[in-house]
């Protein structure tokens, strides 16, 4: 195996290739725009990553790598128009430099491009990897539903965030990397831990997504902070801080999260001290913790040697660690 630069400048020169310019230029534009953009590119390096742990040969699995980072970054520009995004990766949204009609219909072409990625393998395969997208699109799909019909309910529990946050996020991590493991034809059972696997760290890396939103330095975060205190999100910090807060505490949030004032500083500023002194903020980088440790567990029953499963484990480090 590789170290993450190297399938991170092989994933670059794929996208570079494959995706050119094409009319009518105010379709394909904002295309190019959004994955021009950067971001980390952290679900094709796992894909590239995982079919390299199972085969040896990473390069079968680049088109389902594309596929991967251009499904997400189609469910970004829609993600944007829904949650009233101004920006991304430190720029303007699509539906912001364009308009949403621009942003709603590229993305589709977006969603489509990725499906047309996997006409190139052959059909055992084929029809592996387009189960698993259908099937992982779909509840997305229902995770972002669940996240937007959350934001108007003030009683959503720890269990019901925690599946939001799986299907919106987690099993498209899991996907990555099983698609990796399909294209390298590993074993059921090793394809099944490797979804686990990424599940678990998809879990943690929303968790810590959220974290991020309120807590994130808004010189390299990328995207609005406190954005999520704007939308009355209910994350795992606004949850646990009820739960944790005094009656005081509790109806100020309460209150806070069922309002949209056009002054969003003091909201944002009085939001983040509860999280704080509530003990909900700690809360939560613990439980960023134990997900991410619950996922290195599901490395044990990987039939692949410790030297490989070293690189998987400190790629979820380094996640873990990131600011943006
Ligand atoms: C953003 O994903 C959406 C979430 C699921 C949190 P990333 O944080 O992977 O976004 P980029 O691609 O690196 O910008
Ligand atoms: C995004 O969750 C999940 C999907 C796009 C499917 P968020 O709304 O938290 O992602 P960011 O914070 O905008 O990147
Ligand atoms: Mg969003
Ligand atoms: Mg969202
Ligand atoms: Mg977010």
């Amino acid at each position: 195996m590789q170290n993450i630069s190297f399938y991170h400048s092989v994933f670059l020169a794929h996208l570079e290739q494959q995706v050119p310019s094409k009319q009518p230029t105010s379709l394909y534009d904002p295309v190019h725009y959004i994955l021009q953009l950067g971001g980390k590119r952290l679900r094709p390096i796992l894909t590239l990553m995982t079919a390299d742990a199972f085969s040896n040969d990473y390069k079968k699995a680049l088109n389902a790598a594309l596929s991967i980072e251009i499904f997400h970054n189609f469910s970004l520009v829609h993600d944007d128009i829904m949650d009233g995004a101004p920006l991304r990766r430190g720029e303007a949204t699509v539906h912001e430099k364009w308009d949403v009609n621009t942003a709603i219909l590229s993305g589709d072409a977006m969603l489509i491009m990725a499906y047309q990625l996997f006409e190139g393998y052959e059909v055992t395969t084929f029809q592996a990897l387009a189960k698993l997208f259908s099937k992982t699109a779909l509840k997305v799909c229902e995770g972002q539903q669940y996240d937007m019909d959350f934001e108007t309910r003030d009683d959503v529990s720890v269990e019901e965030y925690l599946k939001m946050i799986e299907y919106k996020t987690a099993v498209l991590v899991g996907a990555a990397m099983k698609m990796g493991a399909i294209v390298a034809q590993a074993s059921k059972n090793d394809q099944e831990h490797i979804y686990e696997f990424g599940r678990l760290l998809g879990i943690a890396f929303q968790l810590q997504d959220d974290y991020l939103d309120a807590f994130g330095n808004p010189e390299t975060f990328g995207k609005q902070v406190g954005g999520d205190i704007i939308e009355n999100k209910k994350t795992y910090l606004y949850i646990k801080a009820i739960e944790f807060s005094d009656d005081d505490d509790k109806l100020q949030l309460e209150h806070l999260f069922s309002i949209n004032p056009t002054d969003v500083k003091d909201k944002i500023d009085t939001v983040k001290q509860i999280f704080i002194s509530s003990g909900s903020a700690d809360a939560t980088r613990q439980e960023i913790e134990n997900y991410t440790q619950k996922a290195f567990d599901v490395l044990d029953e990987l039939s692949i040697p410790e030297s490989k499963k070293k690189v998987l484990r400190d790629f979820g480090h380094d996640l873990m660690d990131r600011r943006v």
